[in-house]
């Protein structure tokens, strides 16, 4: 089997936003805080009427219909979520009522969970389906979905809420380069869900901020080991065209694509130029502990990353910067960008990706792409997801409005015997809602 990998995509997000800019004067935090601080512009969140459920809903069936796929041609669905409704029946078993409709009841696969990482863990086991020998010929099915919520405090702006649906099988556009994929996984208390009647992670920030960087600095030296086996030669950015990051929130992009820029001075100092290595020398001797906490390192390192960073990063921020942190959707979310921003001039180049779940687990791994044939060619792909329209079409809220919000879906969160206001007013024909919960806790969802 050729080229085994992403052959289709949709994207979902919620309408419902609050913009960055007025999180800052609401919280009283100094301005700048939030939108150059973190580097976000604007945060999507669910309203009563939506979920992680409802988004796998609507992203599925968009994917479905828009590149003409019958559902019984799917043979495997995998979920990626962090977002606990049940902590026993998986979000893929809803998604069942779209293909038992159609007669289909044979697909393997269930959820994946950890942190942001699920919709890695289900991509990599669709894909390693679809390339053994347990195939049966058909498409796999991976769905990222979560909302991120945090409890008042720091950490609540860098919130976020989508859903992601890709089609895959041979013969892809983006194909994955199975054999470069660097790992590192560990056990941290960085961010968890201990607390079960509430949606709210418990986060040590400043920790989560550390195994990130770390993460991403022992999974690039892995996948350079890995590639320098396999292809005889050292590999440096330069072998890549665009580096795609799960993105928590901007500043933290920015900061990472600088740590894999310090590691190709450390390593490989002939890809780097002169002056840069003139500003990284004194940092050379810092041990790995140390260079964590530097500070100079950190400001210097972006600085003579920067030129860089805006060919290889930036074109993958617009819908991370927009939306925000979408959990196990956020990478993906990244990923979908560079198609909308690149899709013309992808076809032959590589693609990094990096994959961060707190926890944690963590994988940098890449694609190789080509144009493709409708309709799984790349600019179809850009133009079923149209992210332009549906970032143009959101209604902004005043941050109150989000707050309360909030407020009544942490009443809501493992509750029953409720039914939601089914105002749809601001919702996009086609898009699944939440009706009610009944006294048995059953969830009934309708479509606009
Ligand atoms: N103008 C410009 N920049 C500002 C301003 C201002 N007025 N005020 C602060 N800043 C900068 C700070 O200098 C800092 O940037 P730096 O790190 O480059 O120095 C940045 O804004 C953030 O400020 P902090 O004081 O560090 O923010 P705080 O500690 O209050 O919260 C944090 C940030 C820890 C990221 C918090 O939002 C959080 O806990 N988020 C959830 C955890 C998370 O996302 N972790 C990432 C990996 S794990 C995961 O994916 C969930």
């Amino acid at each position: 089997r050729k080229d085994v990998g992403i052959v289709a995509m949709d994207i979902y997000f919620p309408p419902t936003c609050v913009l960055q800019e007025s999180m800052e004067d609401y919280d009283g935090v100094s301005k700048g805080k939030y939108t150059i601080g973190l580097g976000q512009t604007c945060m999507a969140f669910c309203t009563e009427l939506e979920d992680v459920i409802s988004m796998s809903l609507t992203v599925v069936t968009s994917l479905l219909e828009k590149y003409q796929i019958d559902p019984r041609e799917i043979g495997r669905l995998e979920v990626g979520s962090e977002t606990v409704i049940d902590k026993s029946k998986s979000i893929k078993t809803w998604l069942m009522q779209i293909f038992e409709k159609c007669g289909n009841s044979d697909i393997e696969g269930v959820d994946s969970t950890n942190a942001c990482y699920g919709g890695t863990a289900a991509l990599l086991n669709c894909v390693n389906w679809a390339e053994s020998s347990s195939w049966d010929g058909r498409y796999g099915l991976v769905v990222c979905t979560d909302s991120a919520v945090y409890a008042e405090g720091p950490a609540r702006p860098t919130g976020g809420a989508a859903a992601i649906a890709m089609l895959i099988g041979p013969n892809a556009p983006i194909a994955f380069e199975g054999k470069f994929r660097g790992s590192h996984m560990a056990h941290v208390y960085d961010f968890y869900k201990p607390n079960l009647a509430s949606e709210y992670p418990v986060v040590d920030g400043k920790l989560s901020q550390t195994c990130y960087l770390m993460a991403v600095d022992f999974c690039y030296r892995r996948y350079c080991a890995k590639y320098e086996k396999f292809e005889g030669k050292q590999f440096s950015l330069s072998d890549a065209e665009y580096i795609v990051f799960h993105s928590p929130y901007n500043k933290l992009v920015q900061k990472s694509f600088a740590r894999l820029f310090f590691n190709d001075f450390l390593q490989n100092p002939s890809s780097i130029e002169k002056e840069a290595r003139e500003k990284l020398e004194p940092f050379s001797t810092l041990t790995g502990d140390e260079s964590y906490q530097n500070r100079d390192l950190e400001k210097i390192s972006q600085q003579v990353a920067k030129q860089l960073y805006d060919a290889k990063v930036q074109p993958s921020t617009l819908v991370p910067k927009e939306v925000g942190n979408m959990y196990t959707a956020s990478l993906y979310a990244a990923f979908a960008s560079v198609l909308h921003n690149k899709h013309k001039i992808l076809g032959g180049q590589r693609i990094v990706m990096f994959s961060y779940g707190s926890g944690l687990t963590s994988t940098m791994f890449s694609f190789k792409l080509n144009d493709g044939q409708h309709p799984f060619s790349l600019s179809n792909i850009a133009s079923v997801m149209n992210i332009s329209e549906k970032l143009n079409m959101r209604h902004v809220f005043p941050p109150e409005k989000f707050v309360e919000t909030l407020k009544l879906m942490e009443h809501r969160y493992g509750a029953k015997d409720f039914v939601t206001a089914k105002d749809t007013s601001l919702l996009s024909p086609g898009t699944f809602y939440l009706t009610e919960v009944d006294s048995m806790y059953r969830r009934y969802y309708a479509r606009k």
